[in-house]
């Protein structure tokens, strides 16, 4: 192992117990998307502390700014600092469980704040290492669209600083503290929603001839919609139309006015997202067209697919076996058909996103994401601000 490396490890601990407290307090001071205001607050006096230029281009969240060496360089680390809007429970967060009814932090981003404040640290220990600047991310909200991830993206703010790479990471309670799992390309699926109307003329269930009846365009629809991944997509592109609800008449003996179908689309790139938005409206369209209908359609994108930069999951792999070891780091076959909004980003800058073992006995700390004992065990600091510092060290 060379120098920079058993830096970054001696820094890592010596900062540990920090991670450990400031996770514990957001812990015990949830506030949920778009609510953030003392969490905010609580970030910018950490970093002021430290003599962090900070910025606040929404209204909560913010960004911190660390000056290395003279050069064009810039890397973007993300955290996520809301909670959810839930109740916890667990014996394992006793001292420090959540004092706020309606909220918690069951997903983890009381973590991924701690721990970026924690790499904060060790990052502005070592900046006379750093060519360019590291722009640390707190973004609020993404839980709840249309995500801050969106809303900074937007704001221009990264594009002020010069971002030229992002990096994010979240915390997975199926893989153990001292683990990374990473993968190129496509690696959480884009979320869309959809809202279908048909409309077509009601009346007497025994005078069909008098109406246009939407019920039975509607199920034509949906065998239609069917066709899309099987017939109209490449077979090797993972993608699901479903719908999920159907709301159409009143009685045994009434053709109604109209049906309304709710659904969802999963896909791994917008591309392919827009793909089936295409064909489902062709299919509107001619379905109705035949029968005499109208229709109306609402296509609600939520999150783009996370879909990973070859280079830059190649530097968290890298830094991963440097820092972690070979035996630590997991390389996923498979993407994940969850959404997040750091997809947001990656629309704008490469970058990648990987995930950290979090789970254990030991802490209780296996269930799955916003489960009421969602738990994290906080070894994992040790492992995820080293990374993080390792990743802006060795690019
Ligand atoms: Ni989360």
């Amino acid at each position: 192992m060379s120098r920079i490396q058993d830096l970054i490890h001696e820094k890592a601990e010596q900062y540990f117990d920090y991670m450990v407290q400031t996770r514990r307090y957001l812990h015990k001071n949830p506030e949920v998307s778009f609510k953030e205001f003392e969490t905010t607050d609580y970030i910018i006096h950490e970093l002021k502390k430290l003599g962090i230029e900070t910025k606040r281009p929404l209204e909560t969240g913010c960004i911190g700014i660390i000056d290395g060496n003279p050069s064009d360089s810039v890397i973007a680390l993300r955290a996520d600092i809301d909670a959810l809007p839930m109740d916890e429970e667990g014996d394992a967060k006793k001292e420090f469980m959540s004092e706020r009814p309606g909220a918690a932090h069951c997903c983890g981003h009381d973590f991924h704040t701690a721990n970026l404040l924690g790499t904060a640290r060790i990052l502005n220990d070592l900046k006379d290492r750093i060519d360019g600047k590291v722009v640390l991310i707190f973004q609020p909200a993404e839980e709840k669209l249309p995500g801050g991830g969106r809303l900074l993206t937007e704001s221009g703010a990264l594009q002020n600083e010069g971002v030229k790479k992002v990096y994010g990471m979240h915390t997975n309670p199926n893989i153990s503290p001292g683990q990374i799992a990473v993968k190129a390309g496509p690696l959480m699926a884009c979320t869309v929603e959809f809202d279908i109307e048909i409309i077509g003329k009601g009346g007497h269930a025994a005078a069909p001839h008098t109406t246009v009846d939407p019920i039975v365009i509607a199920a034509q629809v949906i065998q239609q919609f069917q066709t899309i991944p099987s017939r109209s997509l490449d077979p090797t592109e993972p993608s699901v139309v479903t719908v999920g609800k159907i709301r159409a008449g009143s009685a045994h003996n009434i053709i109604p006015e109209k049906a309304e179908l709710m659904g969802t689309v999963r896909a791994f790139s917008m591309e392919t997202a827009r793909m089936i938005k295409k064909r489902m409206e062709e299919i509107l369209a001619g379905v109705t067209a035949a029968s005499g209908a109208t229709f109306t359609f609402h296509f609600n994108e939520g999150y783009p697919a996370v879909v990973n930069d070859e280079e830059c999951a190649e530097t968290i792999r890298s830094s991963g076996v440097e820092l972690l070891g070979t035996e630590n780091v997991i390389l996923m076959e498979r993407p994940l058909m969850a959404g997040e909004d750091f997809a947001f980003y990656q629309q704008e800058f490469p970058g990648a996103f990987f995930f950290l073992g979090t789970g254990s006995d030991e802490a209780d700390s296996k269930w799955s994401w916003h489960h009421p004992r969602y738990n994290v065990d906080e070894k994992a600091f040790l492992t995820s601000s080293a990374l993080m510092a390792g990743i802006v060290l060795n690019t």
